[in-house]
């Protein structure tokens, strides 16, 4: 074999593919519902664009970005995540000045060099909602509660949502502090990766695998300021409220720089070791670090090839057609492949498919009885069968594949038979 996909990247076929376009019809439904607008935005960005607002010492910008410098020595990386680049266009497009809008959606490609394993590939998808300008916990609400209907709607079940708060810059500096020096104290029981981390970035070994339950007792209390511990009480009071089941998690820190207060992950127990299908949190300050006027925001993101697997975890089977709107459908078998008889049979497919019909027809040049093990194979109702006469005729020669009829019809009969 000449090439092979690259590693960490996949090629999608149906039925999978069918579960992809079927969760991101879900999206764009409650979007509308919830008034998210679409944004397309590029598939990539000046590097200091990730840098700044992910941060320089998190494994994204330190070690997953795919960077290149372009002809004229810039240097560009592929989007790692969606937020910094929503940021960005928020900004330069001077929304939180116009306050033209201030939800947005995107469904989009991510690129990140880790080592890939199940669940966790270089290339994947994710569809993300970002709210700006409400500092009110009823921009969470709104978002976790979309969250869900997206769950519900697409199948998924068995989720949990783990919510935590990181603080912000009045209050984490110190907790910072505190938690280094504790941490400095049983640094030879941490694992290598957390003893590196231990300085540039302690709150990551509150979630590593490996140095979280040993750390259990270590780890100080987090004394929030006043209105961090305001926002973070008066979420988990709306979330009870809502009826959105939630657990707090004190490990949950996530892998970027840009969080204040609220961050949350929804898990999934038949996923093993990647077990986050969605996640997010409150970014407060990231845009006016990006440059614009200072502005609350909020966001979240469903990995759509997780949230996928999560759903076959479940035991969900895949569907063969991502829309409802397809009929079942008609077969086409040609009893000979002579040109009228193959200029009919298109000139059918195309009128049956202005009527809503799905058609399929075998691309070899089969045997008929090749054509009718295929047609008895395939998901399709009826069988269409085109020879010379019928061409002559003008006539439809049809066979129903799930019962025993079959019959001759004019052509308002066979579009009635087959809508059916
Ligand atoms: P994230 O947690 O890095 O957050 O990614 C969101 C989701 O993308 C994860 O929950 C996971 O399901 C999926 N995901 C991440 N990495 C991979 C991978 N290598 N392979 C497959 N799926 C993956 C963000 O990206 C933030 N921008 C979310 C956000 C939006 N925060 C605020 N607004």
């Amino acid at each position: 074999m000449a090439f092979q996909a690259v590693r960490g990247t996949r090629d999608i076929f149906a039925p999978l593919s069918n579960s992809f376009t079927q969760l991101e019809n879900v999206a764009r439904k409650k979007a509308e519902l919830w008034d998210f607008d679409e944004v397309r935005l590029p598939t990539f960005e000046e590097a200091g664009l990730f840098t700044r607002s992910v941060g320089e010492t998190t494994d994204i910008v330190e070690k997953e970005m795919y960077v290149f410098n372009d002809r004229k020595g810039r240097s560009l990386a592929l989007r790692p995540e969606g937020t910094a680049s929503m940021v960005r266009a928020y900004v330069e497009h001077s929304f939180s000045q116009k306050e033209k809008k201030s939800k947005f959606f995107y469904i989009a490609n991510m690129f990140r060099a880790e080592r890939p394993q199940a669940g966790r590939y270089r290339e994947f998808e994710q569809i993300g909602f970002e709210i700006f300008g409400d500092p009110t916990p009823y921009a969470e609400i709104d978002l976790l509660s979309l969250a869900f209907t997206i769950f519900k709607d697409f199948g998924v079940e068995k989720t949990e949502l783990h919510v935590n708060s990181l603080g912000c810059a009045v209050c984490r500096p110190a907790y910072r502090q505190e938690l280094m020096v504790a941490l400095q104290k049983i640094k030879d029981t941490l694992c290598a990766d957390c003893q590196k981390r231990l300085e540039r970035n302690p709150f990551r070994v509150l979630d590593c695998k490996n140095c979280s339950p040993k750390i259990k007792d270590t780890v100080p209390v987090f004394k929030k300021c006043a209105d961090c511990a305001a926002h973070e009480k008066s979420l988990l009071n709306a979330l009870t409220a809502s009826n959105i089941p939630h657990t707090v998690n004190r490990n949950i820190v996530r892998g970027f720089d840009y969080y204040t207060k609220t961050v949350f992950e929804f898990l999934h127990s038949g996923l093993g070791a990647q077990s986050a299908i969605c996640s997010g949190g409150r970014y407060d300050n990231l845009v006016e670090s990006l440059g614009g006027t200072a502005t609350p925001a909020v966001g979240l993101a469903f990995g759509v090839d997780r949230t996928i697997e999560a759903r076959l975890a479940e035991g969900v089977a895949q569907v063969k057609s991502a829309s409802d709107a397809r009929k079942p459908g008609v077969f086409l078998a040609l009893q000979s492949q002579e040109d009228s008889i193959g200029a009919f049979a298109m000139q059918t497919a195309t009128r049956l498919r202005q009527q809503n019909i799905a058609v399929t027809y075998s691309v070899l040049q089969d045997s008929m009885k090749s054509q009718m093990r295929q047609a008895n194979k395939s998901n399709t109702k009826y069988c269409l069968i085109i020879g010379a006469e019928e061409c002559q005729k003008q006539k439809f020669k049809l066979k129903d594949l799930t019962g025993d009829w079959e019959g001759e019809l004019g052509w308002e009969e066979l579009v009635q038979k087959v809508k059916i």
